[in-house]
């Protein structure tokens, strides 16, 4: 690319949004590598409760033991390697039988038996059952990680909430592993999963696309995002009543949020697939499936008090105003993914001063590409 003015910065070329390769790559050493945000607890509801869920190239099956603790696995038959569930989610009574030649596990993974079985007294069931996959519970979401030796938790997707909002403690107001789904809604865009980051991560297009979030953020309309600062939560407007697509009065207010995060929006990425949306009376959590290069799936849930849920409170007011940012957003997305294929594109586009904080983005997915990691020598 030429000389860019002091005021731009690069984008990463367009290969990096179209490029099977590309994604491969981001898939062993990104989605393998780290945690990611699979299900929301409260989905898995009983011992065998399941979900199956496509993390990087690899399905997990991730359920409850008989004591309903979590646990996650391969959803991989260890004898022939059939698939031991397709269903995307549903509930296991005693075990987990693939439908093969009927080998069954029990919820914790192990071989519970299996033909002739008694015939092969060599066979340890535990070794021999499914493959484990390290799991953890935090926000109410079960976070699942493929790497043989995972990262820290707390240095990675706590650090994220740390950078972002200054401390723990400031998520831990809206205890949000509490909160009652209310509502949940999933879009399926057609983009790839970076541009989904990247745009969250900016509000210079918010004055453009977002009349209705301006309403109720001003702030918002100067093009600078909450993410941009530190701790900084955007304001509620003058006349706002609540984080609704009128302004109108919302939901009652999360106890533990205090005086200085009421009437206003904090947002977080934790990378490298949620979102995080906290406002006083709901929190909205986005995960985001990438399936290829230039589709990804984004599931996003709408969480409120269990007593506003229960009560049957109306949250269509609620819930539509980051219904319509999302479509908004993610049709901003899947237009950008028409250009990134265009020769133009080709050694990409820029930033502007209020997207600069993005190249840092970019910056960490090239060091992320470039790291060597035993298991991918291992799948080569
Ligand atoms: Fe599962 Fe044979 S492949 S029992
Ligand atoms: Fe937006």
């Amino acid at each position: 690319m030429s000389q860019l003015p002091e005021s731009l910065l690069p984008t990463l070329p367009g290969l990096y949004y179209t490029d099977e390769t590309v994604f491969a790559l981001e898939q062993q050493r990104v989605f393998e590598q780290m945690w990611f945000c699979a299900v929301r607890a409260g989905d898995l509801n009983a011992p065998g409760a399941f979900r199956t869920v496509q993390v990087g190239r690899e399905s997990v099956l991730i359920s409850r033991n008989r004591r309903g603790e979590l646990r996650a696995f391969l959803n991989v038959c260890r004898h022939r390697g059939a698939r031991i569930r397709t269903e995307e989610s549903g509930r296991a009574l005693r075990s987990f039988q693939c439908p093969y030649h009927a080998w069954t596990y029990d919820l914790d993974g192990k071989l519970l038996a299996a033909p002739n079985l008694t015939k092969m007294p060599d066979i340890d069931r535990v070794e021999w059952g499914l493959r484990s996959v390290a799991v953890r519970e935090w926000l109410g979401y079960v976070w699942v990680c493929l790497a043989d030796d995972p990262p820290s938790f707390t240095d990675t997707v706590q650090h994220e909430v740390v950078e972002r909002l200054g401390d723990l403690a400031a998520i831990d107001a809206y205890a949000v592993e509490g909160l009652e789904l209310g509502r949940r809604i999933r879009y399926d865009v057609a983009a790839n999963w970076k541009l989904i980051i990247e745009n969250f991560m900016e509000c210079y297009h918010c004055a453009t696309i977002h009349p209705e979030l301006t309403e109720v953020l001003p702030e918002f309309a100067d093009g600078y995002a909450a993410q941009y600062f530190v701790g900084h939560g955007a304001e509620f407007g003058p006349d706002v009543q609540g984080f609704t697509i009128d302004g109108s009065a919302g939901h009652e207010r999360i106890p533990g949020v205090g005086d200085d995060q009421d009437r206003r929006y904090y947002a977080i990425t934790i990378k490298p697939q949620v979102f995080v949306n906290l406002v006083p009376d709901h929190v909205i959590v986005h995960r985001m499936f990438p399936m290829s290069p230039d589709r990804t799936v984004v599931e996003c849930d709408w969480l409120y008090l269990p007593s506003v849920v229960e009560s049957g409170a109306d949250l269509d007011r609620s819930v539509e105003l980051f219904d319509r940012v999302n479509q908004q957003d993610f049709d901003a997305c899947e237009r950008c993914q028409l250009g990134m294929s265009s020769r133009l594109y080709a050694e990409g586009g820029v930033l502007v001063p209020s997207e600069h904080h993005i190249a840092g983005f970019h910056d960490w997915l090239r060091g992320r590409l470039a790291e060597e990691s035993a298991s991918d020598e291992v799948r080569q």
